[in-house]
């Protein structure tokens, strides 16, 4: 393979040059962290699973008329996506109590919320991420007031769709994590969903028997986290014929 230039590298993807200009090949790895970073492991598999996934998310959401970076899915591993300027916030939807609002406020997990809750935290690990306001995020010139608007539009239709697609399939979702991005048509600026939509950065509960599905799995130490999301691609009918886990070939004589 010829050598591509590294542009970015983070704790679950790698970025390198695209083959034309504007765009990026995005590389999934198997690599999952909690707790900023103080958990770690390998996952076999997971990098697969959420390329998969995420393609997934992302041409549905872009089949409703919801802006994407995702172009296409190039290997197992890796896509092609829209180079985007990120807006260094994480836009949280929250529709029912889990983690870190559960913590903070006291609500038990799994309780309903009023209505579907965003949040935004600043995009810095060594920070740990913290939540942000509104105030706080235009004071320092993160985004501005427009920005802050299209972000909550697109974080709300993004919820809509992801929570019908998953009840479709007898899971709940709890609440879930996108990055936006900016990019110029021309003068034009719009922002696009980035980054990726995977059980990484969703909580989602089967509906039957609430079993955690998503990287709580990994997080709290619930058993594997591979057959967690092999059985969400396996519902949304995206399981790649045998990957994953096709048992290991076995040698005849
Ligand atoms: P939280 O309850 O820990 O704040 O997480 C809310 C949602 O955001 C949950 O679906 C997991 C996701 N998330 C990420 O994708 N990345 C992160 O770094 C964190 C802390 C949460």
């Amino acid at each position: 393979m010829a050598r591509r230039n590294k542009v970015y590298e983070g704790k679950a993807k790698i970025l390198y040059e695209g083959p034309e200009p504007g765009t990026l090949v995005q590389y999934f790895k198997d690599d999952a962290t909690a707790f900023n970073a103080e958990k770690k492991a390998t996952i076999e598999g997971k990098g697969v699973l959420n390329n998969r996934l995420s393609e997934f998310f992302m041409t549905g959401l872009a089949q409703i008329g919801v802006p994407t970076h995702f172009i296409k899915r190039l290997n197992m591993r890796e896509q092609l996506i829209r180079q985007v300027e990120i807006i260094p916030l994480e836009v949280i939807v929250r529709n029912f109590a889990a983690g870190s609002l559960s913590k903070r406020l006291g609500i038990e997990e799994g309780t309903a919320l009023p209505r579907p809750i965003v949040e935004f935290c600043l995009k810095d690990d060594k920070l740990g991420d913290p939540l942000v306001s509104e105030e706080h995020i235009m004071a320092f010139g993160w985004a501005e007031q427009r920005d802050l608007d299209d972000m909550v539009a697109l974080a709300l239709r993004v919820n809509d769709f992801m929570s019908g697609m998953m009840l479709a399939v007898g899971i709940k979702l709890v609440d879930f994590k996108i990055e936006i991005g900016r990019v110029w048509d021309n003068d034009f600026m719009r922002l696009i969903v980035a980054d990726e939509i995977s059980p990484d950065s969703c909580r989602l509960w089967d509906i039957e028997s609430g079993q955690k599905l998503d990287k709580d799995v990994f997080r709290r130490d619930l058993g594997s986290l591979t057959d967690a999301y092999t059985e969400v691609a396996r519902r949304l009918g995206v399981l790649p014929s045998n990957v994953t886990h096709a048992p290991k070939p076995t040698l005849i004589n």
